[in-house]
C-alpha cells in the first residue's frame, strides 16, 4: 500500500516537473523539492518555499503524500465523496494547483426568501461517487443527485493552493484593519470579514479560504475537505456525511468511527503551508502600464497587490509581504454572487478571487463560466460594477496591457 502511494507519488511528481517545463519553454525545470533553492529564484508552481529547514522539507514531502494518496474504502474513502485523493482536483499546472474542469456541485433551496442548505436530503454540497462491492463494501451505495426539492444548482471550481500559507500566517487584526480602511475610503467599495466558526480555537474567528470566505485556517480545510471531498472522518469533523441525507444508510458503512487521527489532517495542512506561491511572470514595460491601470482603474480596491505576514514558527513564512492580489474579504457582487450562504455571507457576497497564478487558470470566475479574462470582468456586478464599467471606458492599448499584466501572475 505504502509503496503503491510512493511509486504513484514519483509518476505524478515526474508528470507535474514535466507539464512545466513544458510550459514554459526555455527554462530549466524546477529543481526537485529537496534540493536546496537560491533566495533570488522563485520556486516553480507546485514547489515547496524557498529557504526551508531539512526538517521542514520533510514535513512538506509528507504532506506532499498524503495529498497525492489515492484512498480506499478500508481508509475509510466514503460512504459517498467526490473524488479518491485531494490532487484528483488540485492538479493544474502542478499538485496543489486547483482545476479548470473539476466544479463540485451544490444545492439549496428558497422558500419565501429564507435560504435552507437541504441538509436533510445531502446538501448543500453533493457528493457524486460512492462506494460498492468493487471497493470491498458488501451495500452498494448510491452517489447522491440534485434531489427535486432544490430551487436551484451552483458549481464552484476547484481553486489552487499554491501559496496559501502566507494568507494562514496573516493575522485576523490585519483584515479587520482592510475593512475598515474601505469602509472609510466611502467610495462603495467595502469588504467583510466572515466571521466564521474556527473548530480548534473554539469560537468564531475570520475566515480566509474557499469562495466566501468560509473556513478560517488551512488545518481546519484538511479536515473540512476530508470529510466532505473523501468521506474521511477525522476528530474535528466526526461525523460521516450522511448520503442523500439518509443517516441510517450509515449502518452499512465499512470504516466507521474516526478514520485520521489527526496526522493526515496535520500533514496535509503542512504541505498545504509550506507550497510556494506561484511564480510571477515576466516583467516589462507593458506589464508594467498595465499594473497602473489597474491600480487607477480601482481593481486594487478589491484585488490588493500587497500584504504581509505575521510572525510564523516557519522562516519562511515569517513577517514576509506577498502579492495575493485579493484583500479576501467579502462583497457583495450582486448578480455575480452564486446564491449559496456560508458562515454570516449572504446569497450574493463572495470572497475576492485571488489573482497570483491568474494565467494557469483557464476557466474564470467561481463557477468557471468565464472563458477569457475578459469576460471575467466584464462580469462583475455590485460592488465590483464601478471599476469594470472604467475598464470598458479604457482605449484599446490600455485594456490590451492591462490584460498582458494579469497575464504575467
Ligand atoms: C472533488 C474535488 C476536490 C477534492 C477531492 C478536494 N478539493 Fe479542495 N477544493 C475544491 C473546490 C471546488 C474548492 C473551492 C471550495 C469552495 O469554496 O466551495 C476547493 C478549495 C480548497 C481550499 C481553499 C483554497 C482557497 O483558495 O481558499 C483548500 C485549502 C483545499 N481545497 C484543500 C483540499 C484538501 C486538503 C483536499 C483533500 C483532503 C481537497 N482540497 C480535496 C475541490 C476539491
Ligand atoms: C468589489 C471588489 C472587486 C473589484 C473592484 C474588482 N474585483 Fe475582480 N473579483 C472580485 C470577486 C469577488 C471575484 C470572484 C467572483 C466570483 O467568481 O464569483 C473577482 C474575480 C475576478 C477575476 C476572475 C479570477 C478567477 O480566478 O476566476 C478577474 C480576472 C478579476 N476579478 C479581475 C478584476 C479586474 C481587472 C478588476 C478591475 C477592473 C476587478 N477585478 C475589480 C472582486 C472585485
Amino acid at each position: 500500500m505504502r509503496k503503491v502511494t510512493f511509486c504513484l507519488l514519483s509518476l505524478l511528481l515526474v508528470a507535474s516537473l514535466d507539464a512545466q517545463s513544458r510550459r514554459r519553454p526555455g527554462n530549466a525545470p524546477p529543481p526537485p523539492s529537496n534540493a536546496p533553492q537560491q533566495n533570488n529564484q522563485q520556486p516553480a508552481a507546485g514547489q515547496p518555499l524557498a529557504g526551508l529547514t531539512a526538517a521542514q522539507l520533510d514535513l512538506f514531502n509528507d504532506g506532499l503524500g498524503d495529498f497525492t494518496e489515492v484512498e480506499t474504502a478500508a481508509d475509510g474513502l466514503g460512504p459517498v465523496f467526490n473524488e479518491r485523493s485531494c490532487s484528483a482536483c488540485h492538479t493544474t499546472p502542478a499538485i496543489g494547483g486547483g482545476s479548470n474542469t473539476r466544479l463540485v456541485t451544490r444545492f439549496a433551496r428558497t422558500v419565501a426568501g429564507v435560504y435552507d442548505a437541504l441538509d436533510n436530503l445531502g446538501g448543500s454540497l453533493m457528493q457524486d461517487h460512492a462506494i460498492g462491492p468493487a471497493d470491498g463494501c458488501s451495500h452498494q451505495y448510491a452517489a447522491e443527485i440534485v434531489p427535486p426539492g432544490a430551487t436551484f444548482v451552483v458549481h464552484r471550481r476547484s481553486t489552487p493552493l499554491f501559496g496559501l500559507g502566507f494568507i494562514d500566517a496573516t493575522p485576523d487584526s490585519d483584515f479587520v484593519a482592510m475593512a475598515a480602511s474601505q469602509a472609510a475610503r466611502g467610495d462603495g467599495v467595502v469588504g467583510r470579514v466572515n466571521m466564521v466558526d474556527n473548530i480548534r480555537a473554539g469560537m468564531k474567528t475570520v475566515g480566509k479560504f474557499g469562495w466566501k470566505s468560509q473556513v478560517p485556517t488551512l488545518l481546519q480545510f484538511s479536515g473540512d475537505a476530508y470529510l466532505n471531498e473523501l468521506g474521511i472522518t477525522s476528530g474535528d469533523f466526526p461525523h460521516e456525511s450522511c448520503p442523500q441525507g439518509n443517516c441510517a444508510e450509515l449502518s452499512f458503512n465499512p470504516a466507521p468511527g474516526i478514520n485520521d487521527d489527526g496526522s493526515g489532517i496535520e500533514a496535509l495542512r503542512d504541505f498545504m503551508s509550506m507550497l510556494a506561491p506561484p511564480p510571477r511572470g515576466a516583467q516589462n514595460r507593458d506589464t508594467d502600464d498595465g499594473a497602473q491601470t489597474f491600480d487607477r482603474i480601482g481593481c486594487t480596491s478589491c484585488h490588493v497587490a500587497n500584504m504581509r505576514t505575521g510572525s510564523s514558527a516557519i522562516a519562511a513564512l515569517d513577517r514576509k509581504t506577498y502579492h495575493p492580489y485579493s484583500d479576501f474579504l467579502l462583497h457583495d457582487m450582486g448578480t455575480l454572487g452564486d446564491g449559496i450562504v456560508m458562515g454570516s455571507s449572504t446569497t450574493s457576497e463572495m470572497r475576492t478571487a485571488p489573482l497570483w497564478g491568474l494565467r494557469f487558470v483557464t476557466a474564470y470566475l467561481h463557477d468557471g463560466r468565464a472563458s477569457t479574462v475578459e469576460q471575467a470582468i466584464l462580469a462583475h456586478e455590485g460592488q465590483g460594477k464601478a471599476s469594470r464599467d472604467r475598464f470598458n471606458a479604457l482605449e484599446r492599448r490600455e485594456k490590451q496591457r492591462l490584460l498582458v499584466f494579469l497575464n504575467s501572475l
